[in-house]
């Protein structure tokens, strides 16, 4: 089956030369990039609207979106989050979802470990000076011994706990499924609570989920040792940001290091750009060169598997493979 395959992701056009290679002999026709995502609402639908597959950016895909691109049999997500996705109006409307897990884990834990060291170490103030043309010194804090505390133990919260275990850390996680790899490393599963009092330094590594989203909050930033830091390599909406820049202004934390927004790219007069003590980096956790290549292959991948007629490897709404809803968009 030859697709017509758009995307919105910068990101694919910027490192996936070879993987559009792979695309093409797989049969497809590529229609470019038809919009600078993350889009919503009829920017989207615009883009996506004579599609049959769709290379995703952190597009908002609701139930709408999917209405108006009768064609599309496949939202091939470039990365591993999915919470801009209406997945059940993706599977009611017969639309296969997939990421790319598993090829990014060591370059966001890569990204989530500077993060930690910048913050607590004091680079980001350190730099700033330097380049306004100041010599200031500061004391700062330690990270070797120190606690780590991840929240959401998946793939990426175990390469971050294997760098901290490199810097002579004592590494406590929490999740609602603690897992064997990390275990087998010395994590120790911890509830939130004892987590979040614990640690010197707090990670998030949470999926967004009706649960998990704003868990950090308030109360639980109060929660936290004074001296402690949070760092958010994952998503913003697990964080309650007014509260973070209350509570970084109040010195109820020592700092926060933060690559993910709730509304990204951040607002230019966002409360969080004048906050005490933050470190602040634009979502930038997968961008090296390598991942990227990763990343593009593994999203191309998707669609040359359901070209080939099989069925793709990393689906999150499995339920779709085998619905009516799919089943009349692939032979419409
Ligand atoms: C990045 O944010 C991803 O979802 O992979």
């Amino acid at each position: 089956m030859s697709l017509k395959v758009v995307t919105t992701c910068q990101a694919f056009v910027d490192t996936g030369r070879e993987a559009l290679a792979d695309l093409i002999s797989g049969g497809c026709e590529f229609g470019g990039l038809t919009g600078a995502g993350p889009l919503s609402g009829l920017e989207l639908e615009q883009a996506i609207g004579d599609a049959d597959a769709f290379i995703a950016d952190l597009d908002r895909i609701n139930a709408g979106t999917l209405a108006a691109a009768p064609r599309l049999k496949l939202v091939s997500r470039w990365g591993v989050g999915y919470d801009a996705i209406d997945l059940a109006a993706a599977t009611a409307a017969g639309v296969i979802v997939t990421n790319t897990p598993g090829v990014l884990d060591e370059t966001v834990a890569d990204l989530t470990f500077a993060l930690l060291l910048g913050v607590a170490r004091g680079i980001h103030t350190g730099h700033a000076a330097m380049l306004a043309g100041r010599w200031e010194r500061e004391w700062k804090s330690d990270v070797h011994h120190k606690t780590l505390g991840i929240v959401g133990c998946g793939r990426i919260g175990t390469e971050v706990a294997r760098r901290a275990k490199g810097f002579n850390m004592r590494v406590i996680a929490y999740d609602r499924f603690p897992k064997e790899p990390a275990r087998a490393m010395g994590v120790e599963f911890v509830p939130l609570e004892e987590l979040l009092q614990q640690a010197d330094f707090v990670s998030l590594h949470a999926a967004v989920t009706p649960e998990s989203r704003g868990m950090i909050g308030a109360a639980q930033l109060r929660a936290m040792k004074r001296s402690a830091f949070l760092v958010n390599t994952s998503r913003g909406a697990l964080v309650d940001e007014a509260a973070l820049a209350a509570a970084l202004n109040a010195g109820e934390i020592a700092g926060a290091a933060l690559d993910t927004f709730q509304v990204e790219p951040l607002a230019g007069n966002h409360p969080l750009r004048t906050a005490k003590n933050v470190l602040l980096t634009p979502h930038m956790a997968s961008l090296t060169s390598d991942n990227g290549r990763r990343i593009s292959e593994a999203a191309v991948q998707a669609v040359t598997d359901l070209a080939a007629g099989r069925a793709p490897q990393n689906v999150v709404n499995r339920d779709v493979l085998t619905s009516s809803a799919l089943r009349a968009r692939l032979t419409a």
